[in-house]
């Protein structure tokens, strides 16, 4: 497995946009707004904000919105390279089991930012994600 780089100049980019992105949120049900920001191969920045519902089951996670709207924009073959995830509580948040697998669908070797239990921590998805589901 290829480890991506990503330079601490861009993993801070990344970080800025997740917070940005974050103020937008829909969450009046959780009152848990979440940001998060998508580095795609091209040099490329997507983020997306949490978005809720009141049939709770259709919430949209940060992670997906931002990947959903790289492809809306550039289409399936995008890359991504690193994805930085923030919320407004500054507690530890890693993305959702269905964010994984989302995440792994477009970036297998990717590089996940995000808040753990002592503080601000790197993964690689297949660490947070190990085995993958990938049709063949
Ligand atoms: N949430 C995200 O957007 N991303 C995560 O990584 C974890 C959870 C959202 C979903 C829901 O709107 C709220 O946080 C509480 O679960």
């Amino acid at each position: 497995m290829r480890k991506s780089k990503v330079s601490v100049d861009v993993s801070r980019k990344l970080l800025q946009s997740a917070k940005k992105v974050m103020k937008n949120a829909h969450a009046p049900y959780s009152k848990f707004r979440v940001g998060a920001a998508i580095l795609l191969s091209n040099g490329k920045i997507f983020s997306g904000c949490n978005v809720e519902n009141a049939s709770y089951g259709m919430t949209n996670c940060a992670e997906r919105t931002a990947i959903f709207s790289a492809v809306a924009q550039h289409g399936p073959k995008i890359e991504i390279t690193a994805v930085a995830v923030v919320n407004d509580h500054g507690v530890p948040c890693s993305p959702c089991g269905a964010c994984r697998q989302v995440i792994y669908e477009f970036g297998p070797d990717a590089k996940i930012y995000f808040q753990g239990a002592g503080g601000p921590k790197q993964a690689h998805i297949t660490e947070l994600l190990p085995e993958g589901f990938r049709l063949q």
